[in-house]
């Protein structure tokens, strides 16, 4: 049988996406400028607590922002503002997945800091709805998803840059069931986009002296967009003559990054939305977990900080969310700290999580009861802060 009309209706559906990718392409290429953080006051810092134990770890970091701020907050040169209307009963009741009037308020800001949010999958009991993390990365324009994972005493010192706004993220609310037998998703790689995060990957090590990038794609098999990736990707880096590139596949990188003798050679890694994903999830289990990693996602206009970590419902089903674990979002504090120009708070505070979280380790959770609660862990770190000279 030939489904000419089924085949119809898909082109048509194809035609309005290119539509669609060929105005972002533009709009890349049309380029905002980087914002200079230094000149907004009062700079605006909107916080999400998000769904689940997001607003319990949430709380615990915004304690110590407040406290690391207080004079910035004091003279009216920072503002902290809640931002409410993300968590998923909100969303399902507007059916979707960043409601204008919140999108419009996250705008009214200059970074936010957000908890974790439900995405909704296909056969749980929320209307399948796109996910807001990626709604939001995709109006914001946060096109670098930056994620460090770092753990000293075994040589590990990575910074993953993982493409925010492309891949299979950018329709993968938008595929299509052509017949009732045949599913289609699509994949985008952009130039402009694959660029970008190249060129910020670059830039990031070039400043800090670090000699080594490496991109990470499944080009031998996914030949067009992973193709048109590595290749910008092996273009941008002749631009930077003083810096070693190198490129892997997927798989056999999710194998070395295991690899005790490889692995220290890896510093800055760029990489696809998809790959970033999974890779970012494997690396902060080294770093003892993904309730350990913060994530920046950062754009030209805007920037949003995140734990890398999901919302973990049956935490809060079982009664445990006092006891998730804050430091993930007290990480990604630390990167807002930084991108924002509060070089020395950063310093500070992230100084006060290694020796809470790993050198001296005096409150330890364990997700549970018989482990210290987040505000424990909260108080924990202000008592290390008080100690620390600013
Ligand atoms: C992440 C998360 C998100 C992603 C989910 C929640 C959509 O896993 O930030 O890594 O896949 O990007
Ligand atoms: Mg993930």
């Amino acid at each position: 049988m030939i489904h000419t009309e089924a085949i119809e209706k898909a082109k048509d559906h194809f035609a309005k996406l290119l539509q669609e990718q060929l105005l972002r392409v533009d709009q890349i290429k049309a380029g905002d400028t980087w914002v200079d953080y230094s000149k907004l006051h009062p700079l605006i810092i909107g916080v999400v607590g998000g769904d689940g134990i997001g607003p319990y770890i949430t709380e615990q970091a915004v304690r110590v922002l407040r406290y690391i701020l207080a004079d910035e907050i004091a003279a009216g040169l920072v503002e902290l503002r809640d931002i409410p209307g993300l968590d998923i009963e909100s969303r399902v009741k507007v059916m979707k997945a960043l409601p204008e009037d919140v999108l419009a308020a996250l705008k009214e800001c200059h970074v936010i800091l957000k908890g974790p949010l439900t995405t909704p999958k296909k056969g749980d009991r929320w209307p399948n709805l796109e996910s807001a993390n990626v709604s939001m990365r995709r109006e914001l324009d946060l096109f670098a998803n930056v994620r460090p994972v770092k753990v000293p005493e075994k040589g590990i010192d990575w910074i993953f840059y993982r493409e925010n706004t492309e891949g299979e993220y950018v329709l993968g609310s938008k595929g299509y069931n052509v017949t009732d037998d045949l599913a289609v998703d699509f994949k985008v790689i952009t130039t402009p986009g694959a660029e970008r995060i190249v060129r910020l990957a670059f830039e990031y090590a070039k400043k800090n002296g670090i000699k080594k990038v490496s991109a990470v794609t499944k080009a031998n098999v996914i030949k067009a967009t992973d193709g048109k990736f590595l290749e910008t990707a092996r273009r941008v880096a002749k631009e930077y003559p003083d810096i070693v590139f190198d490129d892997w596949f997927v798989d056999i990188m999710a194998a070395k990054l295991v690899d005790e003798k490889r692995r220290k050679d890896f510093k800055v890694i760029v990489l696809p939305n998809l790959y970033g994903d999974i890779l970012t999830d494997e690396a902060a289990e080294f770093q003892g977990g993904v309730g350990t990693a913060g994530s920046a996602n950062i754009g030209k206009r805007y920037a949003m900080f995140e734990a890398i970590h999901g919302s973990a419902p049956r935490m809060v089903e079982e009664g445990r969310a006092i006891y998730a674990d804050p430091a993930s979002m007290m990480r990604a504090s630390v990167m807002l700290l930084r991108h924002i120009g509060f070089v020395s708070h950063a310093a500070r505070m992230e100084k006060a999580l290694d020796i809470c979280g790993q050198l001296e380790r005096k409150v330890v959770l364990t997700g549970r009861s018989d482990g210290a609660t987040g505000a424990q862990f909260a108080d924990y770190v202000l008592r290390t802060l008080q100690d620390l000279k600013p």
